[in-house]
Parts: C-alpha cells; sequence; structure tokens
C-alpha cells in the first residue's frame, strides 16, 4: 500500500475575485501535491472557499445580493482561477455544503463536551477585514484618531454575548507541540514569532457571534454563530469525512502539511492545533507559510488598481510559464515582486535558452544524424560518467527541497544540470562528431537523452503539459514518467518523434500586456 499524504491550501474567502496571492498559495501546494504522487505517495489535496462571515455578508451586501447566491457566483469564480491555474485538487469544499455544518457542529460539541467552552460577553476590538480580534497594544492610533490592526484593517470596538474557547488552558500544550515537532511551523522564522505569542500568553477567545447570521449556527444556542475561524480551520477534517471515523477519507487525517500565507499562521498554528486537542483529535503534521507578492514593487489593492489576476497572466504568459516564474522568482516563504520585465526574462533565458534550446539541439541531431533513433550509451568518457552522476543524484536534491517547501532550491539544482548539460553540448559539439566518429556521437546524444530525461521527470510537477510534451519527445513512455521509473533505462533503438519547440521566446507585442506595460 502506498503511504498518504494530505496537503491543504488555505480556503479562499469569497468576498472579492481571485488574485495573484491566491493563485500563489495554489499553485505551490499543487507542485507538492503533484510531486508527492510521482514519488509514489496516495496524495489527497484539497482546496475550496470560505464562504461564512461578517466580511462575507457584507460583500453579498454590497453586492445587493443574498448571500447564497453571492457565494454560489465567487466560488464559481475560485474553482475556474484554480482550474485555470492547472491545480490538480482531489476536492473541492466550500463551507456552506451541508456536510461542512454537520462537521462544524459536531467539532463544537466535542470541545463543549470537554469542558473548553464557556458562555459570557465579548468586548474589545475586531477587525471584520482579517475576521479577528484584537488586543489594544496591538493597535496604532491614526492621526485621525481611528485605529488599525497591524494588518492595516480597520477596527471597531463590539460588545455581544458570546461563547468562549478556554485557550488559556492551552499553553503549555502549544508550546510542547513546538517543541516536540521542531518542523511544525516552517519557515523557522515563524515558528520563533508563534512560540513567543504564545509563551507571551493566550487569552480565551470568542468563538461565537451574535450581532449577524452569516455563519454555521451554535448547537443549541439561538442567535449564536459559530466564528468564522473555527468554522473555515474545520474544513481540512470536514473533507476527510469527520465526523464519520469510517470514511475512506478518514486515513488521511492528521493533514501531512497546511500551506497558508503568512499572515494566516497564528490561526493555523495556535487556534487550530488548540481546538483539535481540546476535541481528542490529532493536530496536523505542519503549517508553512508563504511570503507575500507585490506588484512592480507595491503592495496591492483595489484602490491602486494594480491587483494582478492570474488568469490574465496566463492568457498573456502561458500557463506553464507563470507556475515555473511563481515558484522560481522568490523563496517561498519570503516576499517578492512580480513584475513582466522578470516574467519575460525568466521565460527567455532559462526556459526557451536553457532548457528550450537543449532539448532542440539534442533532438534535432538524433532525428536528423541518426533518423529519429535513440542511440545506446556505449563506452563512456569521464566527462559523460560526470553528467549523469549529477543527473542521479538529482531526485533526491529535488526531493528534499519540496519537503522543505524551498522550491526556488529545487529548481535551482535542476538548472544546474541543464547548464551544465548545455557545457556539456558545447564541448562534446556532437554536430562535428557526425563526420568524424558516428559512434561517440550517439553516446554523447544519449547522455544527453538521459539526462534530459531526468530533468523532464522532475520538472513535471512545476510545469505539467510542458514536460509531458517534452518527455513524449524523448521516447519516454506514459507509464515510465514516475521517480521510481527512473531506475530503468530508456530502451536502445526505440524512435523518437520529431522534435517541437517546447518554450518559445516571449516576444513583446506593441500592445501591453494586461496590468500596463513591460517595466
Ligand atoms: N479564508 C481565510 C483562510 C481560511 S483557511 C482555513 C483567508 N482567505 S484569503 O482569501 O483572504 O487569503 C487566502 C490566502 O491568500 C492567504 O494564505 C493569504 O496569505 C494569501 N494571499 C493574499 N494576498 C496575498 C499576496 N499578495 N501574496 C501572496 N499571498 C497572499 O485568509
Amino acid at each position: 500500500m502506498k503511504p498518504t499524504f494530505y496537503i491543504t491550501t488555505p480556503i479562499y474567502y469569497v468576498n472579492g475575485a481571485p488574485h495573484i496571492g491566491h493563485a500563489y498559495t495554489s499553485v505551490a501546494a499543487d507542485v507538492m501535491a503533484r510531486f508527492k504522487r510521482l514519488d509514489g505517495y496516495d496524495v489527497f489535496f484539497l482546496t475550496g472557499t470560505d464562504e461564512h462571515g461578517q466580511k462575507v455578508e457584507q460583500a453579498a451586501r454590497d453586492a445587493g445580493l443574498d448571500p447564497q447566491t453571492h457565494v454560489d457566483r465567487i466560488s464559481a469564480d475560485f474553482l475556474d482561477m484554480t482550474r485555470a491555474m492547472g491545480v490538480s485538487n482531489d476536492d473541492w469544499i466550500r463551507t456552506t455544503e451541508e456536510r461542512h455544518k454537520r462537521s462544524c457542529a459536531e467539532l463544537w460539541r466535542r470541545i463543549a463536551a470537554s469542558g473548553d467552552i464557556w458562555l459570557g460577553h465579548y468586548e474589545g476590538w475586531y477587525a471584520v477585514r482579517d475576521e479577528a480580534f484584537y488586543d489594544e497594544d496591538e493597535l496604532t492610533t491614526q492621526p485621525d484618531g481611528t485605529k488599525i490592526a497591524p494588518s492595516g484593517a480597520p477596527v471597531a470596538w463590539v460588545r455581544e454575548p458570546s461563547y468562549f474557547f478556554r485557550l488559556s488552558a492551552w499553553q503549555d500544550r502549544l508550546l510542547k507541540l513546538y517543541e516536540d515537532n521542531p518542523d511544525f511551523i516552517a519557515p523557522a522564522s515563524r515558528r520563533a514569532e508563534v512560540m513567543s505569542f504564545v509563551r507571551g500568553g493566550l487569552r480565551d477567545l470568542s468563538v461565537s457571534r451574535t450581532t449577524f447570521s452569516w455563519g454555521i449556527p451554535v448547537p443549541d444556542a439561538p442567535g449564536h454563530v459559530m466564528y468564522v475561524w473555527l468554522d473555515a480551520l474545520n474544513n481540512y477534517v470536514t473533507a476527510c469525512g469527520f465526523p464519520d471515523e469510517d470514511a475512506p477519507r478518514w486515513r488521511f487525517w492528521p493533514a501531512d502539511v497546511h500551506f497558508v500565507g503568512k499572515d494566516i499562521i497564528r490561526f493555523h498554528a495556535v487556534y487550530w492545533p488548540a481546538f483539535l486537542m481540546a476535541a481528542g483529535l490529532p493536530v496536523p503534521k505542519r503549517v508553512t507559510s508563504n511570503g507575500w507578492w507585490l506588484a512592480e514593487g507595491e503592495k496591492m489593492s483595489k484602490s491602486l488598481g494594480n491587483v494582478i489576476e492570474p488568469r490574465e497572466l496566463v492568457a498573456t504568459y502561458g500557463l506553464d510559464q507563470i507556475r515555473y516564474f511563481l515558484l522560481r522568482e522568490k523563496p517561498f516563504g519570503t516576499d517578492g515582486s512580480i513584475s513582466h520585465h522578470a516574467i519575460i526574462s525568466r521565460i527567455n533565458v532559462e526556459l526557451a535558452n536553457d532548457l528550450g534550446n537543449l532539448a532542440q539541439r539534442t533532438l534535432s541531431l538524433v532525428a536528423r544524424n541518426l533518423d529519429g533513433v535513440l542511440p545506446g550509451r556505449g563506452t563512456g568518457t569521464l566527462e559523460d560518467a560526470g553528467l549523469l552522476t549529477a543527473a542521479d543524484a538529482l531526485p533526491a536534491l529535488v526531493r528534499e527541497a519540496v519537503e522543505r517547501q524551498t522550491f526556488h532550491e529545487g529548481l535551482e539544482e535542476i538548472w544546474k544540470i541543464i547548464r551544465a548539460a548545455n557545457a556539456y553540448i558545447d564541448h562534446q559539439a556532437p554536430w562535428a562528431l557526425n563526420k568524424t566518429d558516428k559512434v561517440r556521437m550517439g553516446t554523447v546524444l544519449r547522455v544527453l537523452v538521459d539526462a534530459m530525461r531526468v530533468v523532464a521527470t522532475l520538472l513535471q510537477p512545476f510545469m505539467p503539459t510542458s514536460m509531458a510534451n517534452m518527455l513524449d519527445q524523448l521516447g519516454v513512455p506514459v507509464h515510465a514518467r514516475s521517480i521510481e521509473a527512473l531506475a530503468a533505462p530508456l530502451a536502445d533503438g526505440i524512435h523518437l518523434p520529431p522534435p517541437r519547440g517546447v518554450f518559445p521566446r516571449f516576444v513583446e507585442s506593441p500592445v501591453a500586456p494586461p496590468g500596463g506595460p513591460a517595466a
């Protein structure tokens, strides 16, 4: 039996259109999901939409729609974006589904049964934009006297009856969880932040609201709806069939990794494990957080009009090109900037030149000088062995990078081989060998095909369509494209199809691409 692997993205608020930040977390999680499948795991990959709460209710009102009609529309738009980004999720969860309401009611009952819920009054600051409560000392006063949260969101004073979760009782057990599991929170800088927040002391958390109704009712408590974060976080167990622990999907719980943005780490690394422990459920193994994308160096916002629409980028540059760019351009955990200039440079230098030309040069020589017949390796030289040994070491390096979410380093390792292969082809000059030593030419081309096979196999999770195309051209049968299959060499003498370019250069048209002209 294959080992299981459960991976999730945050579920997206349906208060506005999807933007590149949403697409990014989904694509990064998708790369890991695809890599794990390629590496022999039984993967369950979940994404979806977060549809309750005051913020969504307000967005529906602003749009002049009843909440259900509004959330149906926006959720469909997020699903369309998810498809457009090539995300290979196995399920699409919406928090307005019956299965989720049932699951939340049961989670609530279990936490209540453990004695961790009490009824009181909440009085304090709340930011609807973040759907989060803040302490006075976390806020900044603006010149006009209004207060804002650390995220920049405006806050309002609320006072209402509320149920509380006894978070204060979980401080030591949470700290023990982090200490016993050093990989529970990544990257390390976020882990340190969370630990110092928890060491600073935890206050009980308000987990129900009474001043609006767009939420999941608290069992046996008329007028109370669940705090949207309790509802939202619970999606991760709903999709595994909770509360039915005989459900086939329950085998995936606890999750192996939750992908989240750096702004929502506290909810996932503090509240979520505390809720689960209180309910007597196992906690996830890892919460990994990504940094933010800026648009040409500036924070994206509707008011600045610089929000990047992922589907427009894909229409302009191509899906695999954008997926590659997003994973290569910045380290996963840190902030980075998207610019048209940077996208074009990655496409033209790394994809078209380094990788595309390597394939084209090699495969057109096989087609032209060997009638498309894949030669055997023959007797190798030290240089051949150097390239092949480096290629053989690649799967372990990329696996490690994916496991740590250092995707950019994994890609850099792959590009080291691509650059080494380019240096090798220049030095061996197989085009000249055609006249002087055809046998040696065959060996050189075969070494290149074998190195490229490793590269294309490992790049499949990043660029699925282009790499399927490249593996077709390299003569790799569809059933032999896993990491394990690399151990078995391609049969000598097979016929390779005529080569076709995989990555065209991006030539700027006189018309500016969406989002403005290239910088
Ligand atoms: N609904 C909550 C998550 C609940 S998970 C149980 C939520 N939704 S969100 O739509 O506001 O944000 C979803 C994700 O998008 C977050 O991880 C957030 O960090 C990410 N991003 C939003 N803007 C972003 C950028 N500009 N760049 C990168 N990611 C960003 O929070």
